[in-house]
């Protein structure tokens, strides 16, 4: 018999290593023979540490479970699938799994993330076969005609961005995988980088051949010491099958991967923050032009992109442009991997094709508050993200569609807050947030933010409330068209939106004078 106990990041804060010592412990007492395997979460964490028994049936899901609990589903005879308080019946029939498509995701919390076999026989590696039979200008076409866009937030189209690269002179190209999650409530690239390390390698060897570049490397954060140790693992192991190294596969082409570890400033997510780090200086925003396609890492041309943009490339290369193009509406093609987080019932990664709304994200798949008060703001796209009230959950889940409601996707992390939030101070802490992590190169950003938390701070206060709203606007206007980069940029999202949609918010404090 298997049993599944996640590794993942969000199960071992929740007790996953606990459980599976018990389970252990129970397997060797009871001279029980039980394979226990380590795998990537289903992203369903409100249930997590989620255990999972492999059935005739199918796999049969467990959870919340605690290390105290194991005797207890041992008794009840969980190899045959038996019923438990904690049963949750067939892992894939539990409604918040069942309603998604998952296409990036297709293997996580399925496969053990360190078996290349596993991967090979749930599909892993052959979109990197279809890629080795095509020339690089093919499979930029395929990429471009798939419709993919960048995960990371700003959602340039991908095989564009390739082709600039392919097109590109040089002696030396590079793939940097931008995994620097920084946005708040956002996990998708930890999840993949944990739970199905190989897709983004083979997402990352199929961007070089289509480039020509030969070295890649992944870009994360100390805070992320389980997806950097899957994911060297994970290299190791393609190296020492030949999947990357001297010859990918047997073929012609070169390709090697590195793992790189910031300090985890959120400005090194930026791609020129990143860059600067990588080559070993402070993150600190380059001007554009040029565009890293053209001079990027150490001056050579470089494809930056998102871990779940490039992670999404092996379905596109195996399944065709069409299949994955199918997906979405508009010009937001495919599917997109929403993490749904904050004060919400059922939190967790929920991927679907571009198209639902937030509103059905938020009340039918994430059910409302964990609270169980009503919902009042939801901010979408992290901390530089606009506010949506109740009023516009109709909006669909599309690039053009968030921008049409001065919103934005972002990294496709949603953070749910209910009625007692106070939209003035998350106005304030959008400011103080830019100030703390400003890399201080532009004036809007750096002087601007500060001069921001001090403005709401006088609203907090009544100090001419008015007058200080109008100036609070014009900085944002300031910040938003005079800064270098999107942290200063992007800042007024949140701000303007907690104004323009919950004004009520920053007029509760009793008016004073100004102290002179
Ligand atoms: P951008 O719009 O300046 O650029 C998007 C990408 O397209 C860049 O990689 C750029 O180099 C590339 N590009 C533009 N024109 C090109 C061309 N002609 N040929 C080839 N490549 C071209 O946006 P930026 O500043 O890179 O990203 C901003 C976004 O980052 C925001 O939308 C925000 O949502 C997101 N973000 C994501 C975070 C995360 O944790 N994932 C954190 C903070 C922000
Ligand atoms: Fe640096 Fe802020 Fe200017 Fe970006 S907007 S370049 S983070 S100072």
């Amino acid at each position: 018999a298997t049993i599944y106990i996640p590794r993942d990041s969000g199960a071992l804060a929740l007790g996953a290593d606990r459980v599976a010592k018990a389970l252990e412990r129970e397997i060797a007492a009871r001279g029980l023979d039980i394979r226990i395997v380590r795998n990537g979460s289903r992203g369903l964490y409100w249930l997590e540490p989620m255990v999972e028994v492999e059935t005739p049936r199918g796999r049969v899901a467990y959870g919340p479970v605690k290390a105290s609990d194991v005797a207890s589903l041992l008794d009840a005879g969980i190899l045959e699938g038996g019923a438990h308080r904690l049963a949750l019946g067939l892992t894939e029939d539990i409604p918040f799994l069942a309603r998604q498509t998952r296409l990036t995701f297709a293997r996580c919390g399925i496969v053990d993330p360190l078996s290349l076999d596993d991967y090979r026989a749930h599909g892993g590696l052959r979109g990197l076969e279809n890629a080795l039979k095509l020339s690089p200008a093919e499979i930029v076409a395929q990429v471009t005609e798939s419709g993919l866009r960048g995960r990371g937030g700003a959602g340039f189209p991908t095989g564009i961005k390739w082709k600039t690269v392919l097109e590109a002179q040089g002696p030396k190209k590079y793939i940097v995988c931008n995994a620097d999650e920084g946005d708040s409530g956002t996990f998708a690239d930890r999840m993949i980088m944990e739970g199905d390390p190989f897709v983004l390698v083979e997402g990352m060897i199929i961007a070089g051949i289509a480039t020509g570049a030969t070295k890649g490397y992944i870009y994360t954060r100390s805070e992320y010491p389980h997806a950097i140790a899957v994911m060297n693992e994970a290299i190791a192991i393609a190296r020492k099958a030949g999947v990357i190294g001297a010859s990918v596969m047997d073929s012609a082409h070169a390709f090697d991967l590195e793992v790189r570890v910031g300090a985890g400033a959120y400005v090194c997510g930026e791609e020129t923050a990143l860059l600067e780090s990588l080559e070993g200086r402070r993150g600190v925003v380059r001007a554009k032009p040029p565009l890293p396609a053209h001079k990027g890492l150490f001056g050579k041309p470089t494809v930056i992109n998102n871990v779940i943009s490039l992670a999404s490339v092996p379905i596109i290369m195996d399944r065709g442009a069409a299949f994955y193009r199918d997906f979405g509406m508009g010009r937001s093609r495919g599917t997109i991997p929403v993490q749904i987080a904050g004060n919400v019932k059922h939190g967790g990664l929920f991927e679907t094709a571009f198209g639902i709304t937030l509103g059905e994200l938020v009340e039918e798949i994430g059910g409302g508050t964990a609270t169980g008060r009503p919902v009042r703001a939801v901010q979408v796209g992290g901390p530089l993200g606009a506010y949506f009230p109740r009023a516009l959950f109709d909006t669909p889940f599309d690039y053009e569609a968030f921008a049409a409601k001065d919103g934005l996707i972002g990294h496709a992390g949603i953070v749910v807050f209910d009625d007692s939030v106070d939209m003035l101070k998350q106005a304030r802490f959008a400011m103080e947030f830019c100030a703390v992590e400003s890399c201080g190169k532009c004036t809007p950003c750096r002087i601007g933010s500060t001069r921001g938390v001090e403005l709401a701070d006088r609203i907090a206060a009544g100090i001419e409330p008015e007058k200080q709203i109008t100036v609070l606007t014009d900085l944002c206007n300031t910040m938003k068209f005079g800064s270098l980069c999107a942290l200063g940029g992007f800042t007024p999202y949140p701000v303007m939106s907690a104004l323009n949609h919950f004004p009520e918010d920053f007029r509760r404090a009793p008016v004073r004078e100004a102290a002179e």
